[in-house]
């Protein structure tokens, strides 16, 4: 399962990136908001960092103005993806993006019946938000169940891209979901590693070695052979 960071914030983005372990950005205009910057800088900014995908969303809501914004990204890098929301605008944009051959991401998806809408027009990737269904009491993750058996019946290529997860629970039935990309913000990712069982059992060994003899062994001491 590919990693994204879904953030607008270069810090965030460089402490992650160095993991190794990073694979796309997933941007939207909440973020960039956050961040303080003009858009095309903040966008640039991380596509230059992080060589997977990066998602920039557009902000007009007709098919010709989203046509005018995702051809000015397309043109930032070689890596921009370009975020749509799910109207029918949307669809038709992402149709024609797909045609051209420009990757997308069709984001605010709430039902398996709009992704299976937008795998009908071509999207790369489709972004269902399972946190923002959780807090209205739908189970979010039922969503991506359903999608991942409606790719798989008509063997769609377009991307499972869980968005709005929030907790590790969220990756974790993520993945068993089968869902391809999880995108999840830089909080959720450095709580991904941890478990206190880990921390006490690494102290343990740490004190453990401290008994033991810590001086040179001898040329002629024991070896593997
Ligand atoms: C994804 O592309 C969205 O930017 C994001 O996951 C939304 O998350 P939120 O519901 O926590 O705001």
């Amino acid at each position: 399962m590919k990693f994204f960071l879904d953030t607008a914030d270069i810090k965030e983005v460089k402490e992650a990136a160095s993991w190794g372990i990073l694979d796309g950005v997933t941007t939207n205009p909440s973020h960039i908001a956050k961040s303080g910057k003009h858009f095309k800088d903040v966008v640039c900014e991380i596509a230059a960092i992080v060589p997977g995908p990066i998602s920039a969303e557009v902000t007009a809501t007709d098919v010709d103005g989203m046509l005018e914004q995702a051809h000015e990204y397309a043109a930032w890098g070689s890596n921009i993806v370009i975020k749509i929301p799910l109207i029918l605008d949307g669809l038709k944009a992402v149709k024609k993006l797909s045609e051209e051959g420009i990757k997308t991401n069709v984001t605010l998806c709430f039902s398996s019946t709009q992704a299976l809408l937008a795998a009908k027009a071509g999207a790369t990737y489709i972004s269902p938000f399972v946190g923002r269904l959780d807090d209205i009491g739908t189970e979010g993750m039922e969503v991506i169940r359903e999608i991942r058996a409606i790719y798989d019946n008509y063997d769609y290529s377009t991307q499972i891209l869980t968005a709005s997860a929030r907790s590790p629970l969220h990756i974790r039935d993520a993945a068993i979901a089968g869902s391809d990309v999880v995108t999840m913000p830089f909080e959720t990712f450095t709580k991904l590693v941890k478990h206190p069982l880990t921390d006490i059992g690494l102290a343990k060994f740490l004190e453990d070695w401290k008994k033991v003899p810590q001086d040179k062994q001898p040329e002629s001491g024991p070896t593997v052979k």
